[in-house]
């Protein structure tokens, strides 16, 4: 080893010894002829003294010496003076006199600060990433990532659970995003494809008696990139046999509380045990299947109020089969005209046509562009209905299509709340969101497809349903959510071949396809089969929300960014003409393709 101790060791109780240190600069200053150099490695911080009197010869090799050099220091432990204590610091009692110092290497001018915080742009923080990852903030990050991990495997490794590593190298799985392919050399024109979660496989090694098992699993899906998507990502993927659904949540319940209370106390959870929502429940309260539970300011449904209330807005949505819900926006009642209409041009760009509003001041009065339209009796219900008091906002939006009265009142939700300071990262809102339609109808391709993906099973009791009106059909699955966010989703799986085959036929696949793509699944369900269910955790999502991070980016080693390029490597980059050829592949570029 390069070193005997680490940079965050050395205590008073080590005063006298002579130590080998080894690490970064951190930051060095010359007081006058002494040198102070703050030495880094992951462990810590120590300050190194260089006097010119003990050794000129040092003295003059650390004139040089610039941040983020990486040296090799020999030296004498020593108590620091009463007024040079540093309490912020585990090391801050001692220093540690320097003998002899080696230069391992040097450093240029760095592209951004390593000692500091600073609003550095991230694509020069991707580029550098290796530098970036030095930093304290994304130490901090790559450490609580390993925990969490670690606490996984280790909870689950106690309840007899197997790890056990499936194949990149695959077919389609559907979840809903493209597929990866890898062309094969040895098989001309035929394709791997990339998992878009190990689904399938983990199913297999359900009916090959596994019974308990678990993946830290790498998912690939080519689709459009968020804050909170990355196109590789990490889930705690995790399936188990002879299981029903509460076996399952309440699994991932007692792993999710401990884990948060062991690794990051000073986040309390909120509830216990935590809610449980069917997903219209969701859809009805908060506009939305991954709702923020941290604060109230819930949907209200004032359709039948405004079925003939004379404000046209409100009547023909409804006419036309839409709603007209509304939100109390509490004490934001003194919004200006200016703010109101900033509101409206922000609905509008999600998608709402429009944004009506009450204002009620602190005195009472009300204002409101269509108070006049309604009878003084239906306005009093609203006002009840609404809970509205002196000092509120209430905000409805109307529209023939529901799902944009939920969106645009989801997000604005969210916004407010934000403005309200309602949204504290501390507090923990788990909750259960149960009872999604197994089925969605797709205007543009004119058939029902899967809401989760084709392997859940639809609930018992809605069996006949799937015959007589699939979009009444509920499926036995399940979202963890947190905050705002989908955690996790998951679901009992269908484990015969008859149903599996009937919900292929519902989602429009054609038979010869199915058995093309599945016909592994469905060949294994006819070999003693276990009823089996499981569930997959976003590992990337969860880590950013104990750290407080605004997107999973920062709790990724190494990310792609928004347009999944890695900047740092430049992949994607063009394949060498003689790999291609290997390959049997020939790229058209889209303008050659438009001209031809
Ligand atoms: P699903 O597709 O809902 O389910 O994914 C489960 C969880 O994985 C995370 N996640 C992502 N994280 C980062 N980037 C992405 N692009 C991304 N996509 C999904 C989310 C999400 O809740 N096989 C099923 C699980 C099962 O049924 O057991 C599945 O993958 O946190
Ligand atoms: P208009 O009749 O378009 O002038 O709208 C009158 C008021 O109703 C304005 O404050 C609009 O912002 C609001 N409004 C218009 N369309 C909608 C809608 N779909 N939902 C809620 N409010 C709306």
């Amino acid at each position: 080893m390069y070193k005997t101790h680490t940079c965050g060791e050395l205590r008073i109780s080590d005063v006298g010894k002579t130590v080998t240190l080894a690490g970064w600069v951190h930051r060095y200053r010359d007081h006058g002829g002494i040198y102070f150099i703050d030495l880094r490695d992951r462990f810590g911080l120590t300050q190194v003294v260089i006097n010119p009197e003990d050794s000129p010869e040092l003295s003059k090799l650390v004139a040089d010496v610039r941040v983020e050099w990486v040296l090799q220091v020999i030296g004498e432990v020593r108590a620091r003076p009463a007024d040079a204590k540093n309490p912020n610091l585990d090391t801050g009692d001692i220093e540690v006199y320097a003998t002899e110092i080696n230069v391992l290497n040097t450093c240029k001018p760095l592209p951004f600060s390593i000692n500091k915080e600073e609003n550095t742009d991230e694509t020069l923080r991707l580029k550098y990433r290796f530098l970036d990852l030095r930093r304290e903030r994304m130490q901090k990050n790559l450490i609580l990532r390993h925990k969490i991990i670690k606490y996984m495997r280790d909870y689950l490794d106690a309840k007899d659970f197997l790890e056990i590593e499936t194949p990149i190298l695959f077919k389609t799985t559907p979840e809903g995003a493209r597929d990866y392919l890898v062309p094969s050399r040895i098989y001309p024109g035929e394709f791997y494809a990339l998992p878009q979660s190990p689904q399938q496989l983990k199913q297999l090694l359900q009916v090959a008696g596994v019974e308990r098992y678990f993946q830290i699993a790498r998912c690939f899906r080519d689709e459009d990139q968020r804050g909170d998507r990355q196109p590789e990502f990490t889930q705690l993927d995790l399936e188990m046999s002879f299981v029903e659904r509460d076996d399952i949540l309440d699994l991932m319940e007692d792993l999710f509380t401990k884990m948060c209370e062991d690794l990051v106390p000073q986040k309390k959870i909120l509830f216990s045990p935590w809610p449980k929502l069917t997903y219209q429940e969701a859809m009805d309260r908060f506009g939305k299947d991954s709702p923020d539970l941290r604060f109230g300011m819930e949907l209200v449904n004032i359709s039948d109020l405004a079925k003939d209330c004379g404000f046209t807005v409100f009547e023909s949505a409804i006419k036309d089969g839409g709603s007209v819900r509304g939100i109390n926006a509490k004490t934001l009642g003194e919004y200006t005209r200016k703010q109101l209409d900033e509101l409206t041009d922000q609905v509008k760009l999600w998608g709402g046509k429009g944004l009506a509003y009450v204002k009620i001041s602190e005195s009472g009065e009300e204002s409101s562009p269509f108070k006049k339209f309604f009878s003084n009796e239906k306005w009093e219900e609203l006002l009840k209905r609404m809970e509205a008091e002196k000092g509120d906002l209430l905000l409805f939006v109307a529209d023939s299509k529901p799902a944009v009265v939920y969106d645009c009142l989801a997000r604005l939700r969210v916004m407010l709340g934000d403005r309200l300071g309602l949204r504290d990262n501390n507090k923990l809102a788990f909750c259960w969101i149960v009872d999604f339609p197994l089925f969605e109808w797709s205007e543009e391709e004119q058939r029902w497809d899967a809401t989760h993906h084709p392997f859940t099973r639809p609930k018992k009791e809605d069996f006949d349903l799937l015959d007589t009106d699939p979009g009444k059909v509920r499926g036995d699955q399940y979202d963890m959510v947190l905050n705002n966010y989908e955690l996790a989703s998951g679901s009992i799986r269908i484990h015969e071949r008859w149903l599996q085959e009937k919900v292929f036929d519902l989602i429009g696949l054609p038979r010869d396809v199915a058995r093309d793509r599945f016909h592994q699944i469905m060949d294994a369900f006819e070999y003693g089969a276990p009823p089996h269910g499981g569930i997959a955790p976003g590992i990337d999502r969860f880590v950013m929300l104990m750290a407080d991070e605004p997107n999973i980016r920062e709790v990724i080693a190494f990310p792609k960014n928004n347009a999944a390029r890695d900047i740092m490597s430049g992949a994607p980059s063009p394949a060498m003409e003689g790999q291609l050829r290997e390959l049997h592949i020939k790229v058209v570029y889209p303008e050659e393709e438009k001209k031809s």
